[in-house]
């Protein structure tokens, strides 16, 4: 199981950098082998914060399996996620135990802030809700499952959202001049890499796993994404 890194620096004036690893669609059956290697690379290269955007397991032994890999990066950086539809298909009591994980946060049930030894101050949230009034000094960053939930405006207060969900279209035949994908962007109008949807940029993941596995130049991938600095 092999991926690519892709690196994405979104500038962001008098704000403190942060670095964020983006893993999204893991889809994890009953191995294991992915999560290690995505243990040893947040090992490797520790980033301030890991955002999970969803569809992390397909069946109930996924589910334990990423329980247990939480447990270990929660340990060593703060972890904020969201679900995906896969994620919700057992029921309840297969996602419940990930949201009580030490390090780790639903966004759905709470924000999380973050104050970074540099002076930032950072908000997650879930852009189902995306909030109100912000502090000028805080960035607000929101995670969504699927990027086509989020209006083509964007959200004034949301500097960068994050998503996953599409799998970058596991097929692309060709990219047009504003990086949208092809086949996949006649179904789906946030088919892209990266997308600036009004003050809001959007990144999304290409994804870790899939349900089907079947891909064509569309490696998967951890996406490092530093934002300002
Ligand atoms: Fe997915």
């Amino acid at each position: 199981m092999t991926f690519r890194i892709r690196h994405e620096h979104i500038p962001a004036d008098g704000t403190a950098s942060l670095s964020i690893a983006l893993l999204s669609d893991l889809h994890v059956w009953t191995g294991a082998r992915l999560l290690d290697r995505l243990d040893g690379h947040l090992r490797e290269d520790p980033p301030d914060v890991v955002a999970l955007t969803g569809d992390l397991f397909d069946v109930p032994a996924g589910a334990r399996l990423v329980a247990s890999f939480l447990r270990t990066i929660g340990m060593r950086h703060p972890v904020v996620f969201v679900l995906g539809n896969h994620d919700r298909f057992w029921g309840r009591r297969y996602w419940e135990p990930l949201a009580s994980i030490p390090g780790c946060h639903f966004l759905s049930q709470k924000p999380f802030q973050l104050a970074t030894p540099a002076g930032g101050l950072f908000e997650f949230v879930d852009l189902s809700r995306p909030g109100g009034r912000l502090d000028p000094r805080t960035v607000r960053i929101g995670l969504a499952h699927s990027p086509e939930k989020i209006p083509s405006h964007g959200f004034p207060e949301v500097r960068l959202a994050l998503a996953g969900h599409l799998h970058g279209g596991q097929f692309v035949f060709w990219t047009d001049r504003h990086g949208s994908l092809y086949p996949g962007s006649f179904a789906y109008r946030h088919l892209a890499d990266r997308k600036r949807l009004g003050t809001t940029q959007l990144v999304v993941s290409r994804g870790l796993g899939d349900t089907l596995p079947l891909r064509w130049n569309c490696p998967r991938e951890v996406v490092r994404i530093r934002l300002g600095g």
